[in-house]
């Protein structure tokens, strides 16, 4: 009899965090369907583009790789070409109109339907579509299937209820809703028996994670006990919603990281207003302070969008003051891009082009400052550190980070990744810190 080839996919992944987790959620679906993962992308009979629509950008090199795909196409015509995730749906008529190469377009909420739209594509009944948002869909029970590795994304809520007036998130993603305690912490507790030592808990608004009574600090007082668990992290919660029992609790429990991304956009009130972020200057800066006197030493890092709609010079300078005040450890900088069917569109000053560029700049330059200056006030003290990869530029070092998610690069010794160990910090260089070896901690089993 003739033996079946399985057949082969490849997952090329855009944008976020959230995109990595969902993109190994489609590859356990696949794998469930008896799919393995082609070793290149040439030679997969399937390739999946998981998109991202947050900032023109990303779109824009979306675009590209599907030109990609089409050459691939013209190769080997029996492949199937999928466009999963948050273009999907705003897409849909250019897909379907201009770019009849591609079999399958799914939405963020939908990929349950891949095997059955797999079955159909392979009887030749093309463009298989569905971007519909739930109201419920979490994929509790798909558990997602990881590369292995030290840090595994979990995905604790979908959707954003937010609207803030830039972003086009609550339009591709839809509305939030939370997975279940259980299933997040079995799938921890399966993480952990995978090897990973670390996780960081992924959602739109994390702090907006509400299941069954349980919010975002009961979730984590639960994951905090999980045994083998040395590090949680999470990633973005929002500012409005930091109460000071999720900061407790962090300060209680010390494999929870001494870090927080709090997303900043703008430090002057009026554009804060216009961005619909509900929270003001005074209330974000207080809230800095809180943080501070709750965990010492922690990290601080933000998002800041400039050039948004109507912002004057002395909206930016707000900006800048701000970051000065605070002094962040470190920041995404953006700007603006228009994104359509949300509310900032609407509004008529908008920015030229050269003036967000030459914003942009003067952001990124003064984080730069900020971020040595940081850096150079941890020469001479200890932090912890678990190993984590070779450094980029010597093979003899390694680098890691601190729980204030910091890296430092020093020497491999006899160390091992996922050995926790304890570095005096010595020098720093841009970004990263330089550091010795004082002592190791932990031994990963
Ligand atoms: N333009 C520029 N930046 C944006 N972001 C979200 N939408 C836009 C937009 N339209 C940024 C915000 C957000 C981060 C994930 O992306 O800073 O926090
Ligand atoms: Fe977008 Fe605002 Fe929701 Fe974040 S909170 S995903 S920026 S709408």
């Amino acid at each position: 009899m003739h033996k079946v080839e399985p057949k082969t996919y490849f997952i090329d992944t855009f944008g976020c965090q959230m995109n990595v987790s969902d993109s190994e959620v489609v590859e356990s679906i696949l794998k469930k369907e008896g799919c393995v993962k082609a070793s290149r992308i040439e030679k997969a009979d399937m390739v999946f583009v998981n998109t991202c629509s947050i900032r023109d950008h990303a779109e824009k090199k979306v675009h590209s790789q599907l030109g990609r795909y089409a050459k691939l196409k013209i190769a080997n015509k029996n492949l199937v070409i999928g466009v999963l995730g948050c273009m999907a749906q705003s897409l849909k008529e250019d897909l379907l109109e201009n770019k009849p190469y591609v079999d399958i377009i799914l939405g963020p909420d939908s990929y349950r339907k891949l095997p059955l739209y797999l079955k159909r594509s392979s009887k030749k009944y093309l463009n298989s579509v569905d971007t519909k948002l739930s109201r419920f869909e979490v994929y509790d029970d798909i558990f997602p299937s990881r590369k292995e590795g030290i840090n595994a994304w979990v995905s604790i809520m979908r959707g954003c209820d937010k609207f803030c007036s830039f972003c086009i998130v609550p339009f591709t993603r839809g509305r939030e809703r939370s997975r279940s305690v259980e299933s997040i912490v079995s799938e921890i507790s399966q993480a952990i028996s995978d090897g990973f030592t670390e996780i960081t808990l992924l959602g739109q608004n994390v702090n907006s994670y509400n299941y069954n009574g349980k919010n975002f600090q009961n979730l984590l007082e639960e994951i905090a006990r999980i045994k083998g668990l040395w590090r949680i992290r999470y990633t973005s919660p929002h500012p409005q919603d930091i109460t000071d029992k999720l900061l407790y609790t962090m300060s209680k429990h010390d494999n929870i990281c001494n870090y927080i991304h709090l997303p900043l956009q703008s430090g002057s009130d009026r554009i804060l207003k216009r961005m619909n972020r509900s929270y003001t200057r005074d209330h974000y800066i207080n809230l800095v302070k809180k943080i501070k006197s709750f965990l010492p030493n922690v990290g601080i890092s933000t998002d800041i969008i400039v050039g948004f709609p109507g912002e004057t010079q002395q909206d930016f300078i707000q900006t800048l003051d701000l970051m000065s005040e605070v002094k962040f450890d470190s920041a995404f900088m953006f700007k603006y891009s228009p994104r359509r069917g949300t509310k900032a569109t609407e509004y008529i000053d908008q920015l030229d082009e050269k003036e967000k560029q030459a914003r942009l700049e003067k952001v990124i330059k003064l984080q730069k400052k900020h971020t040595l200056e940081k850096n150079e006030n941890l020469i001479g003290t200890e932090v912890i550190v678990m190993v984590e990869k070779e450094s980029k530029k010597s093979p003899n070092r390694w680098a890691g980070r601190t729980d204030s998610n910091k890296w430092v690069i020093f020497d491999k010794g006899d160390l091992q990744i996922k050995d926790l160990v304890k570095i005096k910090v010595t020098d720093t260089k841009g970004i990263s810190l330089q550091g010795n070896v004082m002592s190791e901690m932990v031994r990963a089993s």
